[in-house]
């Protein structure tokens, strides 16, 4: 029997929530991982045979890392991720965010010519880019109305995926991906932010939880189901964009009722308003049509928003008992 050759995967991002189960998903695969780490990351200089420290705001060794991992799929998960720190920090996001998806493209075209082979390219495109919503649900022929410097950052990524694959025939993706979470989340977005709090203040740990905009609604899917997508997005034929949503749409309150519910408190004490943790132009609504990806990569989420709460509640609960010594 002839044996497959093990595929590369290069990932960007690889120390991010999708970075996690990104990689968990591809190993179980048998997809040998080459990883993209931030000058952020512990260990400077000490990364392992496939962990190379780059930064997407300086795309110089970005080839030779190419020419290392030899890579046949390449998941440019990287990005500054947090909207209400872009309005801080608007340069900063536009040039990690969006022109670090420009250096990702143009380097790869270039280890295209050097290796004489095709790599297949994702895109971590964001629902985000919706965001003043012109219809709804949202679907890949929405127009966009981005709403802070991530979202315009992510429009020129986008667009830049696009441009690359009819200008160069690269195979060049962008997956539109509606809001995922899981325990792996960054502790600064509001579904961990919330399940940290309901750990912490049902083991005494904390009293109150301070949040901005909870009329806010989101489409808010596992980030377990959702690398399952891109992956299916690189396997087709064609290079093709996808909006990947559970096309349920849930408020912040609703994540409060649910993740407090399970512990059984009664959040309406326990959380107050923080004006700073409001944002300059809110994104108030997101609702996500993923028809497309159901019916071409016969993709469908698994996990349901209160199965989602109660699990990342129950890990932030295992971290508060051993933060609390029990
Ligand atoms: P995340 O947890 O914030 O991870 C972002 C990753 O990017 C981290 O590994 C981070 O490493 C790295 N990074 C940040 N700045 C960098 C730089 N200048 N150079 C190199 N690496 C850098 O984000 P995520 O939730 O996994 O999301 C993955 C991607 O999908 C992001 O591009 C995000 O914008 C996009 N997205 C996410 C969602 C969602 O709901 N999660 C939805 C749509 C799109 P350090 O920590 O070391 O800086
Ligand atoms: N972060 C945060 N912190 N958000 C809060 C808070 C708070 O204390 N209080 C209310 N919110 C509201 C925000 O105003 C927003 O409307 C909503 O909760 C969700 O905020 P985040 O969890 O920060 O996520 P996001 O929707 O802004 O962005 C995430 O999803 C995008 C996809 O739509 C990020 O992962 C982006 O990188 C991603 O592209």
């Amino acid at each position: 029997m002839a044996e497959t050759k093990q595929r590369r995967a290069l990932i960007t991002g690889i120390s991010g929530q999708d970075g996690y189960y990104l990689t968990r998903f591809l190993l179980e695969r048998n997809y040998e991982i080459h990883g993209i780490v931030s000058c952020r990351a512990p260990g400077i200089g000490e990364a392992g045979e496939r962990l190379y420290y780059a930064d997407l705001s300086d795309g110089s060794n970005l080839g030779q890392i190419l020419d290392k991992a030899n890579p046949d799929e390449v998941y440019n998960l990287a990005a500054q991720s947090h909207v209400r720190l872009s309005f801080d920090l608007p340069q900063y996001t536009a040039n990690v965010t969006g022109i670090g998806v420009l250096r990702m493209l143009d380097a790869i075209r270039e280890y295209q010519q050097r290796a004489g082979k095709q790599v297949r390219f994702y895109q971590a495109s964001s629902s985000e880019m919706f965001g003043k919503v012109v219809e709804s649900p949202q679907t890949e022929s929405t127009p966009f109305y981005p709403r802070s410097p991530y979202a315009c950052a992510k429009v020129y990524g986008y667009w830049q995926t696009i441009n690359y694959r009819e200008s160069y025939d690269m195979f060049a993706v962008n997956g539109i991906l509606f809001n995922h979470e899981s325990p792996k989340r960054g502790e600064a977005f509001v579904t961990r932010k919330i399940s940290k709090a309901v750990a912490r203040i049902k083991l005494g740990l904390q009293d109150k939880l301070s949040l901005g905009n909870i009329d806010a609604q989101r489409d808010w899917g596992f980030a377990g189901d959702f690398v399952e997508a891109m992956w299916l997005m690189l396997q087709r034929d064609v290079p093709e964009d996808y909006v990947v949503a559970t096309g349920q749409v849930h408020s912040v309150r609703d994540f409060l009722d649910a993740s407090f519910g399970h512990v059984g408190l009664d959040w309406a004490d326990l959380v107050e308003t923080d004006q700073n943790m409001f944002r300059p132009a809110e994104v108030d609504i997101l609702c996500g049509d993923a028809s497309k990806a159901r019916e071409k990569l016969n993709w469908q989420p698994k996990v349901s928003f209160e199965e989602l709460a109660r699990m990342m509640v129950d890990h932030d609960l295992e971290l508060a008992r051993q933060e609390a010594g029990q």
